[in-house]
């Protein structure tokens, strides 16, 4: 195994990575420790903005930068820790003045600006939790999720208030405030809503951080399932400890490094590492508010001098398709590191990293309930191909076999089962909102099981197999089928709707919808353009379906529910497995 490791960059002179010695570092690694390396001693209270910006403005880094801000235009917005620090008081003072209770949640439906930054740290120091909302979603999956999460707090634009809440907020009973971030003085304000950058002026710049600990819960992500609406995942303050953690051990970073991260911050990555863990490490991060493009990318990690790069396959896969003499434009002699994360990096793209960039991508797993990466592939030990990596110090993972008599670790090497990962480290999510019952049934015997399948080869390297649920992953977004059917049935031509993932070269999979018409309609093409478009606007483009197939009679098991991985075995001509609860079979 060893001989097939691809070596990583060395650290420049001066400069030692955080991790040398795997197996010495799992040894000697305890969270306590790590708690004491971040916050300097043993002070019961726990805040993330207060790790993030206030404790490096104490130590010194107030005039470096924090972010960087780069518009369609390439012009750049730069922000200091110090500026930043102001601007997240002035949001936690603003939240306080609207007489919004600690605790209570705060949105954001925003692109990448400075303001997202502003609102997502002022509200965690403020003791608020935090939900991003991904911009690109349409008023249905809005609507869900802050209904769900019982929003009191929505800052948004004008432009994405008018389009996509306006028209749902009846129905969101605890929406107390809308705040706009206006682009320019002259916008008009929506009717019942308030303009964000007046209520900054109106605020102190100077805020305690609020009392918070170690189990309050700090930030709210949505996530998907097979059955049901969509999970609110919970993570408490404490996460910042193994996301601060994992940002030196896997990321490497350090103290005024550039730092680019490509994710979104409507998802887990884009805050988690996007923002916070970096924060942590005194880096300056580098946010593009553009949409990807293959030139732009390239111009930016050349000119920002960028260090080190987080992002993911889609993107990667993409890259190559746009071809090596895009690469060549530009020389990246800064560019130290390079890793991935969300969805399988097949070995093919781990190897375009060498040729591309004279050094291989570093694949990283987690999920939005692990709160931090568990799984890497560590910079000084070199890649292997097509492989996650190993368990990340503090992290005890195993492959798991479930039986009747409960789950047991898988030791051959060969066995496929189920990742799974041992309660007790800092950002292990604290609950699904509003449903314990799904959060307890998360847990078996001792373990977290994570839903993915996995192999673990004999030096510990884990092996993506897939996943073990219906759960859809398209670009990198986690697409929840039965979200996805809820919409296509509000359709009135639609009896019963089945949505799969079916293989796609770049994105990993693509959404197809199975559609079942009530009787009285008959299926063309003008019904069908009708029916995708209007999945596309409720849901939004990024998440709706890209094929809608009609069909007569959906697969469905005996007690109605719709068998999605025969429907699914049948598109791709795969077996079809066990069909003994098949409706109509004897
Ligand atoms: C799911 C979690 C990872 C944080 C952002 C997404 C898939 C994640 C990998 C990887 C293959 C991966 C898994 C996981 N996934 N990383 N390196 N190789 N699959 O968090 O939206 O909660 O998605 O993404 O299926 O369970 P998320």
């Amino acid at each position: 195994m060893a001989e097939s490791r691809i070596p990583g960059r060395a650290a420049p002179r001066g400069m030692t990575h955080h991790l040398l010695d795997y197996e010495a570092a799992r040894r000697t690694f305890t969270w306590e420790n790590a708690r004491i390396a971040l916050t300097g001693g043993s002070d019961p209270r726990l805040n993330i903005a207060y790790e993030a910006i206030d404790r490096r403005v104490q130590r010194g880094y107030g005039v470096w930068l924090a972010a960087r801000f780069i518009d369609r235009a390439g012009n750049r917005l730069d922000i200091t820790y110090s500026q930043l620090q102001s601007r997240c008081n002035r949001f936690a003072n603003a939240l306080r003045s609207l007489e919004i209770p600690r605790g209570a949640p705060v949105a954001t439906l925003l692109g990448r600006s400075a303001e997202l930054f502003t609102v997502a740290l002022g509200t965690l120091k403020a003791g608020n939790v935090f939900c991003p909302l991904f911009s690109a979603f349409g008023p249905e999956p809005l609507k869900t999720r802050l209904a769900l999460g019982h929003i009191q707090v929505l800052v948004t634009s004008g432009a994405f208030y008018r389009r996509k809440v306006a028209g749902i907020r009846a129905a969101l009973g605890a929406l107390r405030h809308v705040l706009i971030v206006r682009e320019d003085p002259h916008e008009e304000l929506p009717e019942g809503t308030t303009d964000f950058a007046e209520l900054m002026r109106q605020a102190s710049d100077s805020y305690e951080t609020a009392p918070t600990h170690d189990t309050d819960v700090a930030l709210l992500h949505f996530t998907s399932g097979t059955t049901g609406m969509p999970k609110g995942v919970t993570l408490t303050h404490a996460a910042v400890i193994a996301q601060h953690a994992t940002s030196e051990l896997v990321l490497d970073l350090h103290p005024q490094e550039v730092f680019w991260c490509t994710a979104d911050p409507g998802w887990v990555t884009g805050i988690a590492y996007g923002m916070i863990g970096p924060l942590t490490c005194g880096v300056t991060l580098i946010v593009d508010q553009e949409e990807f493009d293959p030139q732009r990318w390239y111009r930016i990690l050349a000119e920002e001098r960028v260090n080190v790069w987080y992002t993911a396959p889609t993107a990667i896969r993409m890259l190559m398709k746009a071809g090596l003499e895009l690469t060549r434009a530009h020389r990246y002699p800064e560019l130290r590191l390079m890793a991935s994360v969300g969805e399988p990096l097949n070995a093919e793209a781990v190897l375009w990293g060498v040729e591309a960039f004279g050094q291989p991508f570093h694949d990283t797993w987690w999920q939005t309930e692990t709160g931090a990466i568990m799984i890497a592939n560590f910079p000084a030990c070199g890649v292997v191909p097509g492989s996650m990596g190993r368990a990340v110090p503090g992290i005890e993972a195993a492959v798991l076999r479930r039986t009747e008599r409960g789950v047991q670790v898988v030791s051959s090497p060969e066995e496929v089962g189920e990742i799974g990962l041992r309660p007790g480290w800092p950002s292990m999510f604290s609950g699904y909102l509003d449903n314990p019952e799904r959060y307890r049934a998360s847990f078996h015997d001792g373990w977290y099981l994570a839903g993915d399948l996995a192999r673990r080869d004999r030096d510990g390297y884990f092996w993506f197999i897939g996943r073990a649920d219906d759960v859809i992953k398209s670009a990198g977004h986690l697409i929840s089928p039965f979200e996805l059917e809820s919409a296509l049935m509000q359709h009135p031509a639609v009896a019963q709707a089945a949505v799969i993932g079916i293989p796609d070269p770049i994105a990993g999979e693509a959404v197809k919808a199975f559609v079942e018409l009530k009787s009285a309609v008959a299926p063309d093409e003008a019904l069908r353009s009708a029916i995708l478009g209007h999945a596309r606007r409720l849901l939004g483009a990024a998440v709706a379906p890209r094929e809608i197939a009609f069909s007569e009679a959906l697969p469905r098991t005996r007690s109605g529910k719709i068998m999605r991985r025969l429907l699914r075995a049948r598109e791709l001509g795969l077996p079809e497995g066990d069909l003994s609860t098949l409706e109509g079979r004897p």
